[in-house]
């Protein structure tokens, strides 16, 4: 596999080709430090969760394919421009990827969103299984954008992935777009899967014994959706 080393937060990271970490701007700081803050409010914690959910997906839409569009403006000009190629479709891994639908819903309001829902074995083993899919009937033909804010070991996204396998969708058209990373995750899932993409706007350091994220900012379900 492709892959390099960039320097980050001390540690070697390593960089896949397929992976894209959004530009790591002062803005997009800022607003990762107000999620990761611990005292942060729960109501601020879903305001900031959703900002970062919008340009998440404004980027992920700049990694789709696009075919040429030739328009006529006002001016009776042609402009040579660019329109989107493939039909898409959302899925949200059940119930911390069901967050960023509405901001997938605000940028592209007549959106499929599909639902996958995986869940641990308690025997220990934390081995994820995969309970439930609901998608539409031609996923095989769109472009998948497999939504999860937390990419920790990669688990529960690879038993998606290959569900959608399963369902025809070839690997190069999913593209994974997460909060959060961290470089086991995202080296699990394309060292699996090298033609699909991952998008982030964090990658952290690395995961505890409990597989939290480090330095991460907790269960971004329970902080969202209010359970902890
Ligand atoms: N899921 C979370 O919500 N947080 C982590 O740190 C890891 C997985």
């Amino acid at each position: 596999m492709d892959t390099d080393f960039v320097p980050f937060a001390h540690t070697p990271i390593p960089h896949f080709k397929q992976f894209t970490l959004v530009n790591q701007t002062p803005q997009i700081k800022a607003l990762m430090t107000i999620l990761r803050n611990k005292d942060t409010p729960r109501r601020d914690f879903v305001f900031y969760s959703d900002r970062l959910f919008r340009i998440l997906m404004e980027e992920g839409m700049g990694h789709l394919p696009f075919s040429e569009e030739i328009v006529e403006t006002p001016t009776a000009a042609k402009y040579v421009g660019l329109k989107f190629e493939s039909k898409l479709c959302g899925v949200s891994i059940i119930r911390a990827g069901e967050s960023m639908e509405s901001a997938l819903r605000q940028i592209c309001p007549h959106c499929r969103i599909g639902k996958i829902l995986i869940q641990r074995s308690e025997d220990g083993q934390a081995v994820p299984k995969l309970y439930y899919t609901k998608v539409p009937k031609d996923i095989a033909s769109r472009q998948v954008l497999l939504l999860d804010p937390m990419l920790a070991t990669g688990g529960s996204a690879i038993c998606a992935i290959e569900e959608l396998i399963k369902l025809g969708v070839p690997e190069e058209r999913i593209l994974f777009l997460n909060l959060l990373a961290t470089p086991e995750g995202v080296e699990a899932i394309l060292s699996r899967f090298p033609s699909m993409s991952i998008c982030s706007i964090a990658l952290d350091e690395k995961l505890d014994e409990q597989k939290y994220i480090i330095p991460g900012l907790g269960d971004f379900g329970d902080r969202y959706f209010g359970t902890d």
